[in-house]
């Protein structure tokens, strides 16, 4: 028999696992129905005053507030039937303009619970799920995860770590962001270097086109451009500067994309590798972001990545020697962690 208060103590912690997984739903939905929003700054609010700022249905607003004071995500004043928003709280769940904005996570729940019956068959059947099998709402959802950590840190830390690369970008360079889903980060990048010029490209057309959005709306239509493509055939030439953002590691064969990497980077052009920050040795990653970026590659990355019918299926911690030597064996011989940060891990990859 295990000890009794072994099993208690695991007990409970699962227990609070599952409550957070039956809260994730709500709290995509308070993302999605802007109620996070409509309490960011507001002070106290009555379940109707918030529903008629939100146009929702007080019943259910009243409702879905319980389950956030449960959370203590919302605070609720008994006296006055009031309910708050901290502003603390806000910085984190309503304002999609900070680094620490975590909304995108949630969107992206709805579709990886979705996949669970295409999951189970590919468990048992050695095949994958791909991309474009999970609903819209991972794409989305990815997009807005990552991006506020893109708008934190890879114009003014990643770009600059990268050796001799900064001066390009003042002067004038061309620069392919590959596999670039909704477009931020060349969207970023492009806002930051006006003399460039950017490249997006994706397997996932529904992307492309956010990402064309994305570009009009910032007013870039001249100098970034969005097209359809796979990692291991993009076209263009003499790149100076050729990006993955999070995706080396979903691609079926990240060794095909590195060799078109090689054979469209100019003589001294970099490739930037952005890649999560999380151990190749599972017992490493007993932290919350470990075990966020752990959990994703068993439902999505791994998955995602055996359904392209690559060589590879790496999952989203093959650590850093897996990449190098995929990259070496395309003659990409040069391979440097540049900087970290607690989520990400970004290589300067050169052919010397
Ligand atoms: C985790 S997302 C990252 C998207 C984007 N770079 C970002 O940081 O938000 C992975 C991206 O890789 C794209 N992708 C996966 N396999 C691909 C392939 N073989 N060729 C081109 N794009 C691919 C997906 O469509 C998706 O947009």
């Amino acid at each position: 028999m295990p000890d009794e208060n072994r099993v208690m103590e695991f007990l409970e912690r699962v227990v609070a696992d599952n409550a957070a997984a039956f809260a994730g739903v709500s709290t995509s939905l308070g993302i999605r129905l802007g109620l996070y929003e409509a309490m960011a700054g507001a002070g106290a609010l009555t379940s109707e005053e918030l529903a008629e700022k939100t146009g929702l249905v007080e019943r259910y607003v009243r409702e879905w507030l319980a389950a956030q004071v449960a959370g203590a995500y919302v605070l609720h004043d008994s006296e006055t039937n009031t309910y708050v928003l901290p502003d603390a709280h806000a910085a984190v769940l309503a304002d999609s303009s900070l680094p620490t904005y975590v909304g995108g996570g949630f969107t992206m729940l709805k579709a990886l619970y979705g996949a669970e019956e295409a999951l189970a068959s590919a468990y048992r059947n050695g095949g994958g799920v791909s991309w474009q099998e999970y609903g819209p709402e991972l794409a989305e959802g990815v997009a807005a995860f990552f991006k506020p950590g893109y708008e934190a840190v890879l114009v003014q830390e990643w770009l600059p770590a990268m050796e001799g690369v900064e001066a390009k970008l003042r002067r004038g360079a061309s620069v392919a962001d590959v596999g670039c889903g909704f477009g931020h980060s060349t969207v970023l990048m492009a806002k930051a270097f006006p003399e460039s010029r950017f490249h997006g490209f994706d397997f996932h057309p529904p992307s492309i086109e956010a990402a064309r959005k994305l570009a009009a709306e910032a007013g870039l239509g001249d100098r970034v451009t969005f097209e359809v493509a796979a990692a291991h055939d993009f076209p263009g030439a003499a790149y100076d500067l050729v990006t993955f953002f999070d995706c080396l590691h979903d691609l079926g064969d990240p060794a095909a994309a590195l060799k078109r990497v090689e054979e469209t980077l100019a003589d001294d052009g970099s490739c930037l590798v952005v890649e999560p920050n999380v151990s190749a040795e599972p017992g490493e990653n007993i932290h919350p972001i470990g075990r966020s970026f752990a959990s994703t590659s068993a439902v999505l990355c791994l998955p995602a990545a055996m359904a392209q019918d690559g060589p590879y299926a790496l999952g989203n911690h093959p650590g850093q020697d897996a990449l190098k030597e995929i990259a070496a064996e395309v003659g990409l011989n040069h391979w440097k962690l540049a900087v970290e940060t607690l989520t990400n891990r970004i290589y300067d990859v050169k052919r010397h």
